[in-house]
């Protein structure tokens, strides 16, 4: 599949899947000639293009901001197991640390990597994670594809949609290289096993000597899938101790330590039978600012105390209102979220809810959510999901919310605790700033050379006049076009692409 990632069929599907997700989001029906996916197709789209963009799916399966309910389903069932790699692959990236029944067939296999069972010397059981072959290379090279259909796209949106698309594309590059690094997940391990040593949460213990940017190894931990209700039952696990340890445990790390495991999902959050959670998979770990953290904390302390002057300052400091926001859109935004905090009768709204309508709204306003908002949202709903999978009528709302509003004084005192992370941090530095140098880096030069591109046009445009500029832009777009068709015949997918961006801004011009 590696060969063949710049296939101008696969190029072609790429551009109309982001295509779609573009007129999605400006609730369009087509593009000149060009309709959108249905959302039935969608789902074989993705899977042909492969692992990137299932995991950008499964991102993007939150977004009600961008996303109307058809579609949402669709993204929803859009599953991360794929076949495991082939034998030879497989040897390619395993490498022998002397040990003991290495199962070859894989107990789990998804779109960046696969676990197998094997034994330590010393008898112990461990989980192997292993990434894919040259899975490093896919998804960097689909983030190059992405980041330059992107540059094509751009001048079609209004700065806030615009602002919103960069935000979505450059946090879904970050998260997804991050997962295709063992060493960095290693390190997110490492981190979450020193930070949270005291709480009843258990984390695989790692072995790092044994353990490279290919391979994770950890101790195998027994225990069952959280939506594994025949065993949890038979076993009588204590479910709602359970839940309220995770309840507790989300909120000492989203609004105390500022870091947190980003993807609790049913396959990552296990039980054992004395009713312990066990955490597994730190390929998505997000901080959060200590200043964010403060923010988000007086917004939850306004909201609670009803507090509208303190509600906005609030959303202005998070970045949620853009200076630009007109009083009464605001103020509407506010009313909804204050009567979510106030009224009885709404316990029954869910975190789904709240988090879906957040979302869905702030799509109607010109203001967009910072990604860690969104991420707190979405772990929030993910967490109440699998309460309510157990507990009939638990709550978001009703059984998370206490729990954060009575943590605010300790969270606002906990500036100091604060620091451990910060200075983790700075110690795991050189490894993760190597990572940076060698990886990071080398595949933005891509989008560096676009970006390059992009602040000359700007400038460009600032010196003359806007109307002239964007008659220009278009012109060379579409010179640029037949350019590409003479370097290459193969690429004429893409040279269709910028002609039809030229002939769009020469009609689209502002
Ligand atoms: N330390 C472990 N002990 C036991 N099983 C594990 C361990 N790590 C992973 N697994 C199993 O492998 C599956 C996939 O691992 P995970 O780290 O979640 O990978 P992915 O990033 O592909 O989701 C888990 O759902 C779990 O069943
Ligand atoms: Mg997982």
């Amino acid at each position: 599949m590696t060969k063949n990632l710049y296939s101008p069929l696969r190029i072609y599907k790429i551009f109309h899947l982001l295509l779609t997700f573009y007129l999605l989001i400006k609730r369009r029906e087509s593009f000149l000639f060009i309709k959108s996916i249905k959302a039935d197709k969608i789902t074989s789209y993705i899977n042909y293009l492969g692992p990137s963009f299932i995991k950008m799916a499964q991102v993007l399966a939150t977004r009600s901001d961008f996303f109307p309910p058809n579609y949402l389903n669709e993204l929803k069932k859009i599953h991360d197991n794929l076949p495991p790699m082939s034998q030879s692959e497989l040897e390619k990236v395993y490498e022998d640390k002397g040990f003991i029944n290495f199962n070859k067939t894989p107990i789990a296999s998804a779109s960046i990597g696969q676990v197998h069972e094997a034994f330590l010397k010393d008898g112990s059981k461990v989980a192997i994670k292993i990434r894919r072959y040259n899975i490093e290379k896919i998804v960097k090279t689909d983030i190059k594809i992405i980041s330059f259909l992107n540059v094509i796209f751009k001048p079609l949106f209004s700065h806030y949609t615009k602002n919103s698309i960069e935000a979505v594309i450059s946090e879904f590059a970050s998260t997804i290289i991050k997962e295709t690094s063992m060493r960095i997940e290693l390190t997110n391990l490492k981190k979450f096993s020193k930070i949270y040593q005291d709480s009843n949460i258990i984390f695989p213990k790692y072995y790092e000597e044994l353990s490279n940017d290919n391979m994770l190894v950890m101790s195998f931990e027994e225990g069952f899938r959280f939506d594994d209700r025949k065993n949890i039952e038979e076993f009588k696990i204590d479910i709602k101790k359970a839940i309220n340890d995770l309840v507790l445990f989300y909120v000492e790390q989203m609004l105390i330590r500022g870091y947190f495991h980003a993807d609790p999902h049913p396959g990552n959050v296990f039980i054992n039978k004395n009713s312990q959670i066990i955490l597994l998979d730190f390929g998505m770990v997000k901080s959060v600012s200590n200043e964010t953290r403060l923010n988000i904390i007086s917004l939850l302390k306004a909201a609670n105390e009803q507090n509208y002057e303190e509600y906005i300052a609030a959303c202005k400091n998070l970045g949620i209102s853009a200076y630009e926001t007109p009083t009464t859109m605001l103020a509407e935004f506010v009313e909804q979220i204050f009567d979510i905090f106030s009224n009885d009768s709404l316990s029954k709204t869910t975190m789904q809810n709240l988090a879906f309508e957040v979302m869905a709204n702030t799509a109607k306003f010109p203001f967009k959510l910072p990604a860690e908002a969104i991420y707190i949202l979405r772990v929030s709903a993910i967490i109440e999901g699998l309460g309510t999978s157990y507990l009939e009528n638990f709550n978001g709302i009703k059984d998370i919310l206490p729990i954060l509003v009575k943590n605010i004084p300790r969270a606002v005192g906990a500036k100091e605790t604060l620091v451990d992370t910060i200075f983790d941090e700075l110690k795991e530095l050189p490894q993760n700033l190597h990572y940076i140098k060698t990886s990071f880096h080398k595949i933005s030069s891509g989008q560096i050379e676009t970006n390059i591109s992009k602040s000359q046009l700007e400038y460009f445009k600032k010196a003359i006049d806007e109307k002239v500029s964007e008659l220009i832009f278009g012109l060379v777009l579409i010179l640029t076009s037949f350019f590409i068709l003479l370097l290459d015949d193969g690429f004429k997918f893409i040279a269709i692409a910028f002609f039809i961006a030229g002939v769009l801004r020469l009609i689209y011009k502002r």
